[in-house]
């Protein structure tokens, strides 16, 4: 039953993910939501084609996606059209489409599209985690002066709390990076392209399928789980276990 469930998301997030290429490269139609949060059509048509595709193939099962919202359900499929709209708006091929499948509040297994590279990350509970079919695993790095997180931000987020854990995390010898998609800095942590990624509120489209993959490659992660945190988000924390930490205490974000 889940398998078939893992092969559907396989297909149509690739799918989905031609779509969106449709209107890469073609800035228009360019709305903000609110300050420095793009909308293109291009959001709400890939949400419409995977709200209708999940609405045929499980018409039992919720959909929860950035641009229409939706419900919590005991089978969830929580949809971000477009992570990284920002770039997609302003053609910088780094942006994806990201699907969790979700049962009673608990990620069972999650995609990460992007369809510049055509990688697909993926990741199912138990089972490990994999880049174009391919297992992968967190980086082997330890030592904070030869890692690189990505500490996310938005205009949700208090400006001195930014600075604050942003000097931490450079005081701790980090790297420290911004690159505009969330779930594919946290699909880059699970294989092994940066250590960490940190973010004090993120919403649930964005981050429950990379945070499974982190898990399913052997990173430590924060807990993201239930009704609460699905509909208002959270803080995310996804590490290699050597820094997790250190980079949690910095963040003041709990490690599950
Ligand atoms: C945003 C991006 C960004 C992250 C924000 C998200 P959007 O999503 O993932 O990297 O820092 O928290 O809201 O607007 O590109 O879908
Ligand atoms: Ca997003």
């Amino acid at each position: 039953m889940l398998s078939a469930k893992v092969e559907f998301c396989t297909h149509v997030i690739v799918r989905a993910g031609e779509l969106i290429m449709e209107g890469f490269g073609q800035a228009r139609d360019i709305q903000m939501k609110g300050p420095q949060d793009y909308l293109t059509e291009f959001d709400g048509r890939c949400e419409k084609f995977l709200r209708e595709a999940v609405a045929h193939a499980y018409p039992e099962d919720g959909f929860f996606g950035e641009e229409g919202g939706g419900v919590d359900a005991p089978r969830l499929w929580v949809v971000d059209p477009i992570d990284g709209t920002a770039n997609f708006a302003r053609n910088i091929p780094h942006f994806c489409v990201a699907i969790a499948y979700v049962e009673n509040g608990r990620a069972e297994f999650g995609a990460i599209y992007n369809p510049v590279l055509k990688e697909l990350h993926f990741a199912r509970r138990g089972q490990g985690a994999s880049l174009n079919g391919k297992a992968i695993r967190v980086s082997g790095v330890e030592s904070p002066q030869a890692a690189t997180i990505e500490f996310g931000w938005s205009s949700r987020i208090e400006k001195r709390d930014y600075l604050e854990t942003m000097s931490g995390l450079l005081d701790l010898g980090l790297n420290v990076r911004r690159a505009g998609s969330g779930a594919l800095g946290l699909a880059y942590v699970a294989d092994g392209r940066n250590e960490a990624y940190a973010e004090r509120h993120m919403n649930a489209w964005d981050c429950m399928a990379g945070l499974l993959m982190v898990e399913e490659a052997g990173g430590r992660v924060c807990s993201f789980e239930g009704s609460e945190k699905i509909l208002r988000g959270g803080p995310v924390l996804a590490s290699v276990p050597g820094l997790a930490e250190p980079i949690s205490q910095i963040a003041g974000i709990p490690l599950a």
